[in-house]
């Protein structure tokens, strides 16, 4: 099995089941032109956030880590009308980017996007009470995630769902000599969300246009006081 076949097989799914429209491709486009990273999600991992959080009927997503708001768009058209979007994103230059492509799509009103470091922000929403959240996206710095996972637990309530990109790293997850800052931060993730008896958990290995991954997903049993 290569690479070539993942390839394949994504553009294949996605050309069957998630339909392309000017305001993805844009958003994509318009990223690309300003220089962002593409490290967005791919189309049909949009398309599985857009299903998560549609499928439990969410009204209140958070996201950490905008980018070029490619994943924020799926995530907001998830939303029933009333509902919000909280994205975090700390570089000002993604964020003005995202902000374009949330007006071009027309979601500007319903997405809450926070510039600054998650560490910082999330105090913020906190004390603004802005949570519970029943969905949240943690798409940000690896080296950060397990304090982004407790953050998200505290944001939660009884029935959210919690969604981790980016927790497979190629593999290097299970070498625990890696020196990789961003994986000993996903190590120390799991170690964390083991041993959280609020939530119940899984992860799945993905491979497709972007690479050898994986996405952790995490059910929020108990809520929490600050949620
Ligand atoms: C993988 S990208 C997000 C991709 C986006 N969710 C999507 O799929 O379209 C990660 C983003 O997290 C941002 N980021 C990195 N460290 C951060 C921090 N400490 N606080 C908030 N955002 C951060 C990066 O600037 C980058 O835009």
């Amino acid at each position: 099995m290569t690479e070539d076949c993942w390839l394949a097989v994504d553009r294949y799914i996605t050309d069957h089941l998630v339909s392309s429209d000017a305001a993805l491709e844009s958003a994509l486009q318009v990223s690309a032109a300003a220089g962002l990273r593409s490290i967005n999600v791919s189309p049909n991992q949009g398309k599985l956030l857009f299903l998560m959080a549609k499928a439990m009927g969410a009204r209140n997503i958070l996201e950490l880590g905008t980018l070029g708001g490619y994943s924020a768009i799926w995530l907001a058209r998830a939303l029933p009308a009333g509902g919000r979007l909280v994205t975090i994103e700390v570089d000002p230059t993604c964020a003005d980017i995202a902000r374009q492509n949330f007006l071009r799509e027309g979601c500007a009103d319903r997405v809450d996007l926070r510039v600054g470091p998650a560490l910082e922000v999330l105090p913020h929403i906190e004390a603004e009470r802005l949570g519970p959240f029943d969905f949240i996206f943690i798409d940000a710095d690896k080296v950060n995630y397990p304090h982004y996972l407790a953050w998200a637990i505290k944001l939660s309530r009884a029935g959210s769902l919690i969604v981790a990109d980016n927790v497979v790293r190629e593999g290097a997850v299970a070498d625990a000599t890696s020196r990789d800052a961003a994986v000993q931060g996903v190590r120390r993730f799991y170690s964390v969300l083991a041993a959280e008896p609020r939530v119940t958990a899984t992860a799945i290995q993905t491979v497709g246009v972007k690479g050898y991954d994986g996405l952790a997903v995490i059910l929020v049993t108990e809520g929490s006081e600050a949620g």
